[in-house]
């Protein structure tokens, strides 16, 4: 392991910040139950204005682990989701000393027993952690529901036709639209520790909605180059102020080797 990675993986980004940044600053980080995940499951945001404004025109760049040649929001951003993981893992019970690293593929590398996921908005960085019971892990993703332009975007690029009929059912097309775009996203954080690779969105389906709860579950197709890799993952949706939450935990008895 080089010295980078080392500093990197040895290093919680509260502990780098402490007496730089007044991390129990009223506003700063807080409890939420965004993403519509069991209570086992610590969710916890932060709020990236405030954070913005905190550190008050500092320069970020001497701080380990993050990642390269980022734009000031990037590292904004990207300490924020650092700041909610790690505050999330210790209301948890996880070590507090206990770092989440960033892997070669912009994944969290969580402590050993632990696993979680990070998103982003322009303004809020969310995280959930929980421990983890198999090697698949557990997905979010926030987004901005889309407009009708991107709509037909994603429905080119993202949908397999099976879909199709489902999402007509939850009728809001613009909602159903974003819905397949994240819950995609989130079913990519979520088996990534299983497919170490980059996953086509027509390798997985869509393959549960139901508009009364907003339960959903993603799967891999018969398609997929990870046919018997990748588990099935369920979860929920919700819908708040105009931002799509998805949460989705892999179902380890529905598949779950590494891919060679
Ligand atoms: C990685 C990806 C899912 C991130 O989604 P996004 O909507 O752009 O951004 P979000 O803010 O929701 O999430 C970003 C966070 O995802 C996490 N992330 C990045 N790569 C990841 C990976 N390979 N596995 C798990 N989590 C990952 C990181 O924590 C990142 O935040 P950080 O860099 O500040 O730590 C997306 O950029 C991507 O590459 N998608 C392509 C693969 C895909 O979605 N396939 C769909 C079919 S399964």
């Amino acid at each position: 392991m080089s010295t980078t990675r080392m500093l990197v993986a040895g290093t919680r980004l509260h502990l780098a910040l402490a007496g730089r940044l007044p991390l129990d600053a009223p506003g700063l980080l807080a409890s939420t139950r965004a993403f519509p995940l069991g209570p086992d499951r610590v969710q916890v945001v932060t709020d990236l204005r405030r954070l913005e404004d905190l550190f008050d025109g500092q320069c970020l760049d001497d701080l380990p682990g993050l990642p390269s040649r980022a734009s000031r929001r990037r590292q904004i951003e990207f300490i924020g989701g650092r700041l909610a993981a790690e505050r999330a893992l210790a209301r948890a019970g996880a070590n507090p000393e206990a770092p989440v690293a960033r892997g070669s593929r912009g994944q969290p590398e969580w402590p050993a027993g632990w696993t979680g996921s990070i998103s982003h908005t322009a303004s809020h960085a969310y995280a959930v952690a929980t421990r983890a019971s198999g090697p698949a892990g557990i997905g979010i993703d926030a987004e901005v529901v889309v407009d009708s332009r991107t709509r037909a975007d994603i429905l080119s690029i993202c949908a397999v036709a099976e879909e199709l009929p489902r999402l007509e059912r939850l009728g809001r097309e613009n909602e159903a639209a974003t819905l397949l775009f994240s819950a995609k996203e989130a079913y990519y954080k979520c088996v990534f520790p299983l497919a170490r690779d980059f996953v086509e969105f027509d390798e997985v389906v869509l393959a549960e909605l139901d508009p009364a709860t907003g339960r959903v579950a993603v799967e891999p197709t018969p398609r997929t180059r990870f046919d018997g890799v990748l588990p099935r993952a369920r979860g929920a949706f919700r819908i708040q102020a105009g931002i799509l939450f998805v949460g989705l935990v892999a179902d380890p008895s529905t598949g779950g080797a590494e891919y060679a």
